[in-house]
């Protein structure tokens, strides 16, 4: 009875509220909203080398009318989608039956928000296959709720065996960390790459080519953001629960220091024996020592295996069916 009466009535305030005023006013604030304050022009620098930052401004008020019309660029968003759906079904005629199933992803990705690093595809991987989390720069910070809420369940619930930090060459966010210059808001979080800064200091000071200390902080960053992922109890926790665990093939979730560089396409991993550098600062942080069968000098905390296992590259390469990865 309600319900009909109150559908109703929603329906006369919907139609009275489109008014020729209330649309007026919309559309002046959806132009307001989107129009580059001098703010934006400003973070319009984090877009990265050959953004062309600050020349939006210029256009023509016709041309920027024509940019940000939200509906013609929604429309191309819904039908990009019903080709999408079409292409995967087409492909595999069960492919939303298993997507609408619980996922069960190997892997937690945390990237940066950059456009132009799309993590699935820069993996090779597909709709359910990699649990994602980005921001700016790719951090991973101790009081970042929202970094956390993903880790825990992705670890806990999910039980990842690996989470790959991406950094990616031409980031904006490192590149405005590398400048002394206030943004507002944003300077906060840039601080954690600042501070990343002044840890390496010494090594980064001494390349004089912009460019390649520019690179050289994008992978210190990640190498850096791996590090604090080893410190989060989340992933200590797990790690040590997993090595105990009999049944487990290998301590994980283990943890990959990789770089995308979107110029050329590649991602690849870092070269950091992540064992000798939190052994060196042990007595700092008191990370639990985790064996984990890991040789290959690229990833996994912890003093080596008692149980000789260490050396057996194959074993821990083992997943839990037995198939090899
Ligand atoms: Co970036």
């Amino acid at each position: 009875m309600t319900g009909g009466g109150g559908r109703k009535g929603r329906r006369k305030i919907r139609r009275s509220a489109i008014s020729p005023y209330t649309m007026r006013a919309a559309a002046s604030l959806s132009r307001r909203a989107f129009a580059p304050s001098s703010r934006c022009r400003t973070l319009a620098t984090l877009a990265g080398p050959g953004s062309g930052s600050g020349s939006g401004s210029e256009k023509a008020p016709t041309e920027k009318r024509k940019r940000f019309s939200y509906d013609e660029d929604l429309l191309k968003v819904f039908a990009a989608n019903k080709k999408w759906m079409k292409r995967m079904t087409a492909e595999d005629a069960d492919f939303f039956t298993k997507l609408g199933a619980p996922q069960t992803p190997d892997f937690m990705y945390i990237g940066c928000a950059d456009s132009r690093v799309p993590a699935n595809e820069i993996m090779g991987m597909g709709a359910g296959e990699v649990f994602v989390h980005r921001n700016v720069a790719n951090l991973v910070v101790s009081t970042d709720l929202s970094m956390l809420s993903c880790l825990q369940y992705a670890v806990e619930v999910l039980k990842v065996k690996h989470i790959v930090v991406a950094g990616h060459h031409g980031c904006g966010g490192v590149q405005q960390a590398m400048k002394n210059e206030s943004l507002g808001t944003i300077d906060a979080w840039l601080g954690n790459i600042r501070d990343i800064y002044r840890i390496h200091h010494a090594e980064l000071d001494a390349i004089e080519d912009e460019d390649a200390r520019f690179r050289r902080l994008v992978e210190l960053n990640t190498v850096e953001q791996c590090l604090n992922l080893y410190k989060t109890g989340i992933v200590q926790a797990q790690r040590l629960k997993s090595w105990s665990d009999p049944e487990e093939p290998f301590a994980y979730p283990r943890i990959h220091a990789l770089v995308f560089d979107p110029s050329v396409g590649e991602l690849t991993k870092l070269n950091v024996d992540f064992r000798a550098k939190i052994s060196r600062f042990q007595h700092i942080y008191d990370l639990h020592g985790v064996p984990d069968f890991e040789n290959d000098g690229h990833g996994g905390a912890g003093a080596p295996s008692e149980k000789g296992e260490k050396d057996d590259f194959q074993h821990f390469m083992l997943r839990k069916d037995g198939s090899k990865e």
